[in-house]
């Protein structure tokens, strides 16, 4: 039997393939080893697209539905809620199997013949302070496994995936602090490791600790949304007739990668009509009507994401919203986004310590802060994870690929 290392992360996935001592990582679009965990619903040429090119088809215009974001339904309601696909409606759950099943057969052709095993990895938590909600998020990511056909499942936690792909690199023991800061999650664990502890087959005493929140990088893209693009938007402006300001669930929904497609109902765009004439800032408020009604959600925060990611080189960037009405732009400087996540990054901050609390330790202990994910390039957050262990070395690597390299070197050990 051979068995296959699947990372399904809310932003981006991978899949591995060990067998024996030979292990890789398969190629799953453009020779390229990682792919978006996105789905589009082509609802013109009737099909269905996976990662790169559903984005594409979905910035081209396309019409039809995208989803992004599609494991942060597991640890949420939203895990029991359908989407609207063209005439049918689907449930999310389901289109999360599409997606697995998508990578799976990519697993596949890439080892040419049938794979029914997996290595899945998890978050060390899919909901945070809940731990009934959490099994259940693990139990349906087993059920969507086993209905896409892997009969054997066994779930390891992301962070110790990183630690085992980390160790590969040291050529000492050290105690580490393992920060995987990823989409959806943020998952930590302290791990002994060492050139001499790397072929043991049982590693549970090396484990000392794991923790997790359930804060990354969308909730990020939500907070900038929620202060720089959706003002804009008409959020936070006043109502001429009554002494109400506009109601903002429907802002956050726009703002929420797994919602936005949930905003698209000809309610909320008579509801929105009917602002327009109540509000005291009617031009922002049509903006909004415009978002809703040729659904530029998505675009938005696609739009959001990349003023969000220049924001970790540079000091100053600017949301392109050219989309919903000419030149307009959202200018956001770091500083503005710093405030924006800072009850997140304050935390990341105290689960990286509990982590270490944990393991019984003090954070000077630490000799090494293992620094992976996408959102671990986000200075505020590589600052508040470096305040928990102060005397630490920082180190990084390989930021997107950690989890999958980490559970593809696993082979021997399972
Ligand atoms: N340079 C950057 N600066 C800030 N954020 C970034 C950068 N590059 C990527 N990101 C963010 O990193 C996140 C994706 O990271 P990653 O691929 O590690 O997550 P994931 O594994 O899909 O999610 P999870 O592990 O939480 O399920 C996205 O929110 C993306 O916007
Ligand atoms: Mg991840």
């Amino acid at each position: 039997m051979i068995a296959c290392r699947l990372d399904f992360g809310t932003s981006n996935s991978a899949i591995g393939i060990a067998r024996g001592n030979a292990v890789a990582l398969a190629p799953l679009e453009d020779g390229k080893t990682l792919m978006p965990s996105a789905v589009f619903f082509d609802y013109e040429a009737h099909r269905v697209l996976f990662g790169s090119a559903a984005i594409s088809a979905y910035v081209g215009q396309t019409e039809g539905r995208l989803m992004r974001a599609l494991k942060t339904i597991l640890g949420s309601p939203l895990i029991d809620e359908e989407t609207r696909l063209g005439s049918r409606k689907v449930p999310l759950a389901e289109v999360v199997g599409i997606f697995v099943r998508h990578l799976k057969h990519k697993a596949e052709a890439f080892a040419g013949q049938e794979v029914t095993a997996v290595v899945h990895g998890r978050p060390v938590r899919f909901v945070d302070g809940d731990e009934q909600a959490d099994a259940r998020a693990q139990a349906v990511l087993e059920t969507i496994a086993r209905q896409a056909g892997f009969s054997h499942v066994v779930f390891v936690p992301e962070p110790i995936a990183a630690a085992w792909h980390y160790e590969q690199t040291v050529q000492a023991e050290e105690l580490v602090l393992i920060a995987d800061i990823g989409g959806g999650t943020s998952d930590f664990s302290v791990v002994r490791i060492g050139p001499q502890r790397r072929g043991r087959i049982d590693r549970t005493g090396d484990i000392l600790a794991t923790t997790g929140v359930r804060v990354g990088g969308t909730d990020f893209d939500s907070a900038l949304s929620l202060a720089a693009v959706m003002p804009l938007f008409g959020l936070g402006t006043r109502l001429a007739e009554k002494d109400l300001t506009m109601p903002n669930a429907l802002y956050h929904e726009l703002a929420t990668w797994a919602t936005i497609n949930f905003a698209y109902t000809y309610k909320n765009e008579r509801e929105v009509g009917g602002l327009v004439l109540e509000a005291c800032e009617p031009e922002k408020v049509r903006r909004l009507l415009t978002v809703i009604g040729k659904r530029l959600g998505h675009r938005v925060a696609f739009a959001v994401e990349d003023a969000k990611i220049a924001l970790s080189a540079g000091r100053d960037a600017a949301v392109s919203l050219d989309l919903v009405e000419k030149s307009l732009a959202a200018p956001v400087t770091r500083a503005d986004f710093e405030r924006a996540i800072r009850t997140r990054t304050d935390r990341l901050c105290e689960a990286a310590r509990d982590c270490i609390a944990a393991a019984d330790l003090d954070g000077a202990a630490i000799d090494t802060v293992f620094l992976t994910g996408g959102s671990s390039r986000v200075p505020a957050v590589r600052a508040a994870i470096a305040e928990a262990a102060p005397a630490a070395r920082l180190a990084t690597g390989s930021d997107l690929l950690s989890v999958a390299s980490g559970l593809t070197q696993m082979a021997g050990r399972l």
